[in-house]
């Protein structure tokens, strides 16, 4: 059923209703939009609309067809209506009547999209909470299980100075834990009930906005109705923390990769995160990061089109705005994938303890505490660094670490060094000297995993 047809003479163009139609996406909204008008039919009841009879029969009539999307989600999507709005009202015609033709009194679809779109993007961040909550407690159980492996650090991918593996698995629930305070904050602004803003200037109908808006779930009416029925900026805000979030999770797949190759060898995917060649017999690729490495091109896609959906358009409605539910949707929606996908991964990955202590032990990564032991001794570190490089050079020569060199061979370089430089070579000695807030000392990361445990205990 068309909501409208009146003024026209003709019947759409079968190719113009094919592209008009937005049926085949906003079925992804049914329920949302069945809670809408649920809380409409209420306000317009108040407002002396609607008898507490009809109320009664619409309310009856939404719920059942709530609870049957509920069982079959696709249901619409086999219907030729225009929209998700046009299959809700005469899917209640069906069912009650002419009465159903009182519902949309006083509603426009512009405040309903607007109201319904708010709702869905609402559950969709309270659903990446409980995602985004799964998978720092994944990093904080891997930190856990990894808080004595020590391995190598990198700047510039080039081996700089031995950390813990926690360390670097905490670095990224740092990240994740940023990425859910982001989509909590675009939250507060998404929770705003545009209801009552009619198609631009507002309803006629006396109705109580306060109301509607606490009746489903949110802090308070829109303030401007133009803005309320036109403005996407709450889709943006979203797809700008779910890239933030798609960004840091590609990271940490690209490091995961990297981790797990042969040259690196650090850690090992397990077989059920990981896929084989159809060619080559001896492979086991890590797909699942590639792809959540992959993905994030995606969700920044959705965020690129939005913004440039809503750039330069003319106050107030216009139809550009049906673009906005696709890319959201699907950001969404991969985004949750790669959340729940990710903590499969850490779940059951392997790190390599001694492969891991090699990288730190064979990269001279600790050059830096030979430098402070110098700086100890009472050399300026200026002087202490190009010793210590002219010693590494040294060691890179005769291929051999730095703690292999003889004091003979240490003290050819510079007559000032001692035996006792040894024990700052260890590397559990560098380690220990790192024992500062934030930093990668055992107690620091220890002190630093019952944080993160109890800020992720009391978060949302
Ligand atoms: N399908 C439309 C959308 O998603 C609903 C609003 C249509 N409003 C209108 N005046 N044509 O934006």
């Amino acid at each position: 059923m068309a909501l409208w047809g009146g003024r026209f003479e003709t019947k759409p163009d079968e190719l113009f209703k094919l592209f008009n139609d937005s049926l085949p996406v906003d079925a992804a909204l049914a329920l949302q939009d069945i809670d809408g008008s649920i809380a409409w039919a209420k306000a317009i009841h108040r407002a002396g609309v609607l008898s507490a009879d009809e109320l009664a029969r619409l309310t009856a009539a939404l719920t059942k067809l709530r609870s049957e999307i509920a069982d079959h989600p696709t249901l619409p999507l086999k219907d030729p209506d225009e929209d998700i709005h046009s299959w809700v009202e005469r899917r209640l015609i069906e069912a009650v009547g002419d009465l159903g033709k009182k519902l949309h009194t006083g509603r426009s679809r512009n405040d309903q999209v607007a109201t319904d779109f708010r709702l869905y993007v609402r559950a969709e961040i309270d659903a990446r909470f409980a995602e985004l909550k799964d998978a720092r407690r994944a990093l904080i159980d891997l930190a856990d299980r990894t808080k004595t492996v020590v391995t190598s650090g990198y700047t510039h991918l080039q081996r700089a100075q031995p950390i813990l593996f926690a360390h670097w698995a905490l670095a990224y629930q740092e990240m994740l834990e940023r990425d859910a305070a982001r989509f909590a904050d675009a939250r507060k602004r998404v929770n705003v009930c545009p209801l009552g803003s009619g198609a631009l200037a507002g309803t006629t109908y006396q109705v109580n906005r306060e109301q509607i808006a606490k009746d489903l779930g949110f802090d308070a009416p829109t303030r401007n109705s133009l803005d309320a029925t036109s403005d996407r900026d709450f889709v943006i805000e979203t797809l700008a923390a779910a890239s933030n979030c798609a960004i840091h999770l590609s990271r940490l797949a690209e490091d995961l990769i990297l981790f797990a190759s042969q040259e690196f060898g650090v850690v090992e995917m397990h077989d059920s995160v990981s896929s084989g060649s159809s060619l080559m017999p001896q492979k086991k690729n890590p797909d699942a990061c590639e792809l959540i490495r992959g993905k994030c091109g995606r969700i920044f896609g959705a965020l690129a089109t939005m913004s440039m959906t809503v750039k330069g358009l003319p106050l107030a409605y216009n139809k550009d705005l049906q673009e906005d539910k696709e890319p959201l949707i699907d950001a969404m929606r991969q985004l949750s994938m790669c959340l729940r996908v990710l903590v499969r991964v850490l779940d059951t990955l392997k790190v390599r303890e001694s492969r891991a202590r090699d990288t730190a032990l064979d990269g001279y990564a600790n050059a830096t505490e030979l430098a402070d032991y110098l700086v100890a001794k009472g050399i300026p570190f200026r002087e202490a660094h190009d010793v210590v490089g002219k010693l590494v050079r040294v060691a890179i020569t005769k291929q051999v670490r730095l703690e292999d060199l003889s004091i003979d061979e240490m003290r050819s370089v510079d007559a000032r060094v001692d035996n006792a430089v040894y024990q700052s070579l260890a590397l559990e000695a560098g380690l220990k000297r790192r024992e500062i807030a934030g930093g990668t000392g055992p107690g620091a990361v220890a002190a630093a995993i019952a944080a993160s445990r109890q800020r992720l205990a009391s978060s949302a």
